[in-house]
């Protein structure tokens, strides 16, 4: 594999499937060094790209998120993180009364254990950069929908997390970014047994990430629809 030492430098966690793949895919496409992983290795091989470094593994092992770190050491640098891997939790979505600590910790060790230590443990490599710290969460987070309890507060919990990575670091970036309704796994799950088809794919909410990263606007809550996408100038 040869990568560009001068391109910029970003971890996608989650690049496996869905809006993750996506994002690598754009992000390697535009010139950038893209490091992602994800527990499926033999979908992490599909993303066969000079660009692509895939990092097999669980974000909840301290191991795995060891490697990470020695691979990004490595690259020397970090200009954007992207907490984008996550998990739904039980489907059908359970009322909060049936949630069980086993569930709980099925559900807040990804969506924001992982994430918040993660950011701790490559915080150096992040600042030095003055990268843009971004959390894929959702409109649960501040929505009241029934079954999503869950769910929904691992995301809030997620949301404050990288705002507030934000306010103690003043040369970081952070965005809480809702992507809204896409067609994949998760989402599937979310509506067992239900046609989802008539929801946007991964890819189109891809532009609206980006355009983040290239406009830098304030650290802050964005939902994805509403990112203008008038061109700016990419950040290489
Ligand atoms: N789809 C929607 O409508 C929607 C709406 C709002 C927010 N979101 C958010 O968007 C993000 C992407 O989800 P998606 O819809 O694209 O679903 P997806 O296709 O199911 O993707 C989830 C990704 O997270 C990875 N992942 C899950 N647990 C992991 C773990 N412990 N360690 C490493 N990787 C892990 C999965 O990889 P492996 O299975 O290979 O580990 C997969 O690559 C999530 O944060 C989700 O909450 C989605």
């Amino acid at each position: 594999m040869t990568l560009n030492d001068t391109a910029p430098v970003a971890l996608v966690t989650g690049g496996s499937s869905g809006l993750g793949r996506e994002l690598v895919l754009s992000l390697a496409g535009r010139g950038w060094t893209v490091v992602t992983d994800g527990r499926r290795a033999e979908r992490l091989a599909e993303l066969a790209d000079p660009g692509i470094v895939t990092v097999p593994g669980d974000l909840t092992d301290a191991d795995h998120r060891a490697a990470l770190r020695r691979e990004l050491q490595g690259l020397g640098r970090l200009d954007l993180l992207v907490h984008n891997a996550g998990t739904l939790g039980p489907s059908p979505l359970p009322r909060l009364e049936t949630v069980t600590v086993d569930q709980l910790q099925q559900v807040w060790r990804p969506n924001i254990g992982a994430p918040l230590v993660l950011t701790g443990e490559l915080l150096p490599l992040l600042v030095a950069s003055g990268g843009i710290l971004m959390a894929v969460t959702s409109d649960a987070a501040v929505e009241h929908y029934p079954g999503w309890g869950l769910y929904g507060a691992s995301k809030a919990a997620l949301e404050h997390v990288v705002l507030i990575y934000a306010a103690e670091n003043p040369g970081l970036t952070a965005y809480a970014v809702d992507p809204g309704d896409l067609r994949t796994e998760m989402h599937q799950a979310a509506f067992p047994g239900e046609d989802i088809s008539d929801r946007p794919l991964p890819e189109t909410a891809v532009p609206h990430l980006l355009a983040l990263v290239d406009r830098r606007p304030p650290s802050g809550r964005y939902r994805a629809a509403e990112v203008d996408l008038t061109p700016a100038e990419p950040v290489r």
